[in-house]
This record gives C-alpha cells, sequence and structure tokens, in this order.
C-alpha cells in the first residue's frame, strides 16, 4: 500500500525534523503534541529551517510553501486516524511510549505500521502495548533529522519482513542510509557505542584531567570527529543521554561502567539539558 500521510507524535527536537522529511517527499503529516505551543514551536522549526534552505538556493519560495502546507498540527490523538503510517517521537520513557503505542493500535487502521524512534528502549516491549506487534518497528534517526544521513530500522521480536521492508523504504525514500538491527538490544549501534564516549568525558572532567573545552578540542582535533561530546550532549539533549544510559544500567546487567556519573546528574537536577533549556555544558543564551 502506498504511504501518502504519515503521522508524527512528538513535536520535538526529532518529531518536527521527521514531520519535515515525510513532507519533502510528498506526503500529508499530521503533526501531534500535547500541547498547541508544543505543536507551534514543532511547525515553527520546520519554517525556520526551510526558510535558510530557500536562502541557500536549495529550494524556491513555492518548494516551502508547499512542503509546509502538507503539515498539519494538532493535539488531537483522533486526527491520526487516518494516516498510513506513525512515526512516534516522544520523550524517551517507556511507559508513556508504551501507552501511546496503545493508543495509537486502537486508533489506526490494522495494516498501518507503528514506528518509533526511541533512541534505546526495546521495540520488543513497546510492540507489546499493541494487538499487531508483527507491525512494530525502530526508525530511529538522527539529530538534526534532515542533515543526518543515518536511520537504524530495529527489529522487535515479532516484526515482520514485510515491516522491516517498508519501513527501510521509506526511509531510502527520504535520502537517508539504512542500517537493519536485527536484535532488539539496548541502544542499538550507534547510542552502544556514542554513550561510553559520552560518559568517559564526563568522568575526565569530574576526575579533573581536563576542562570541558578541551576535551572538546582533543576528540575534535585527534579523533578527527566534527563535534566534542559536550557540544554534542548540548545539541542532542543531555537528558536523553542520562535517560539512555540509565536504561543501559538496567538492561546491561547493572555493570558499574553504565552507572551515570555524579557530574551527570547534577546537569539533570539543575536543568541544564542543553541547547534546549539555553545552557548546558555551555552556555546558549546568546
Ligand atoms: N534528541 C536527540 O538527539 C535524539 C536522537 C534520536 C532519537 N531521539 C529520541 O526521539 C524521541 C524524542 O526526542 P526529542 O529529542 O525530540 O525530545 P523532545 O523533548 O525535544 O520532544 C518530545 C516531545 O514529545 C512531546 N510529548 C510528550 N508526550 C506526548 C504525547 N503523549 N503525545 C504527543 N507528544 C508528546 C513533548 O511535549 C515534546 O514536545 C526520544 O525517544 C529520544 O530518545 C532523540
Amino acid at each position: 500500500m502506498e504511504i501518502k500521510k504519515i503521522g508524527v507524535v512528538g513535536a520535538g527536537a526529532m518529531g518536527n525534523g521527521i514531520a519535515q522529511m515525510a513532507a519533502q517527499i510528498g506526503c500529508d503529516v499530521v503533526l501531534r503534541d500535547i500541547k498547541d505551543e508544543f505543536v507551534a514551536r514543532g511547525i515553527k522549526n520546520i519554517d525556520r529551517f526551510l526558510s535558510k534552505s530557500v536562502e541557500k538556493g536549495k529550494i524556491d519560495a513555492s518548494q516551502k510553501d508547499e512542503i509546509m502546507g502538507r503539515i498539519k498540527g494538532t493535539t488531537e490523538m483522533s486526527d491520526l486516524k487516518n494516516v498510513d503510517f506513525v512515526i512516534e517521537a516522544v520523550i524517551e520513557d517507556l511507559d508513556l511510549k508504551k501507552g501511546v503505542f496503545k493508543e495509537l493500535d486502537e486508533l489506526c487502521a490494522s495494516h498501518v505500521i507503528l514506528a518509533s524512534n526511541t533512541s534505546s528502549m526495546s521495540l520488543t516491549e513497546i510492540a507489546a502495548a499493541t494487538q499487531r506487534p508483527e507491525k512494530v518497528c525502530g526508525m530511529h534517526f538522527f539529530n538534526p533529522v534532515p542533515i543526518m544521513k543515518l536511520v537504524e530500522i530495529i527489529r522487535g521480536y515479532a516484526t515482520n519482513d514485510e515491516t522491516i521492508n517498508i519501513t527501510t523504504e521509506l526511509a531510502k525514500k527520504m535520502g537517508k542510509i539504512t542500517v537493519e538491527v536485527k536484535k532488539d538490544s539496548p541502544g542499538f549501534v550507534v547510542n552502544r557505542i556514542m554513550i561510553p564516549h559520552m560518559l568517559e568525558a564526563i568522568k575526565i572532567v569530574e576526575e579533573g584531567i581536563a576542562s570541558i573545552e578541551d576535551v572538546d578540542t582533543a576528540v575534535k582535533a585527534g579523533l578527527n570527529y566534527p563535534m566534542g561530546p559536550f557540544e554534542l550532549m548540548d545539541l542532542t539533549g543531555i537528558d536523553i543521554c542520562y535517560f539512555v544510559n540509565e536504561y543501559f544500567y538496567k538492561e546491561l546487567n547493572k555493570e558499574s561502567k553504565w552507572v551515570s556519573p555524579n557530574l551527570l546528574k547534577t546537569m539533570i537536577r539543575a536543568n541544564r539539558l542543553g541547547r534546549k533549556t539555553g545552557g548546558g555544558w555551555y552556555d546558549h543564551r546568546k
């Protein structure tokens, strides 16, 4: 079945980027968040990104208007009733995600694939909240969605080949490179590799070995990474790093390497979550 209309649940950093990608490939999009102001913020972000694309000559103003015209914001879950495919991008909280999937399962037609953008959590458990576990999979985009090329496609225990194939095809249509994660395992591929490097960076600062700035400089100049771990955490959200790591600790045998450093917990307690709160490891108020 052709995918003409896509539902995106959550209009935050990831959800609005995913909605933009879906609209760019010609799909109608229903973008849902819980408050009007969150929906409006998501749509404003898309508008801002596309305005820059017009300035750079990548698209013209009429193309921008067409893309924006395909996106409908809403706070009503019932507006997703007639979509052909759903991508969930609410915050990284397993119970919340399970509740959203249960609701979607009751609402959407039985053939509709329900994909989650979770960074780390079990697709098997999310799928178990539905009556269609074979049609649930992970579709893990990276931040910022319109720029980052990768999408991890993740199998839950019951996910069937058709679901993987359709989801992979959709990601490719969005111009993405896909990898298949064959087993449902915490953090999949990229975050299983990325989180330990963030934790080590925090521990290095905590132990007084080097400053935040110097750790970022060392990683960029010494490993040729485009961003240092602290810059990256500020972009992706320090809370996401924390939630994912807490999940790793719980799921990966409570090994001591996954214990969150005190400094990471302090940042969460201080609500210094990165760019989205105006400050994290660095000040972003300007
Ligand atoms: N930030 C990243 O770099 C990144 C990268 C890849 C994947 N992810 C994953 O994507 C998901 C979203 O992350 P984010 O960074 O966009 O978070 P975010 O905090 O920017 O946005 C989450 C949005 O979900 C909304 N929300 C909460 N409950 C909802 C509900 N029931 N229905 C609809 N909307 C609801 C919130 O109001 C918020 O606007 C998480 O699972 C995260 O782990 C994040």
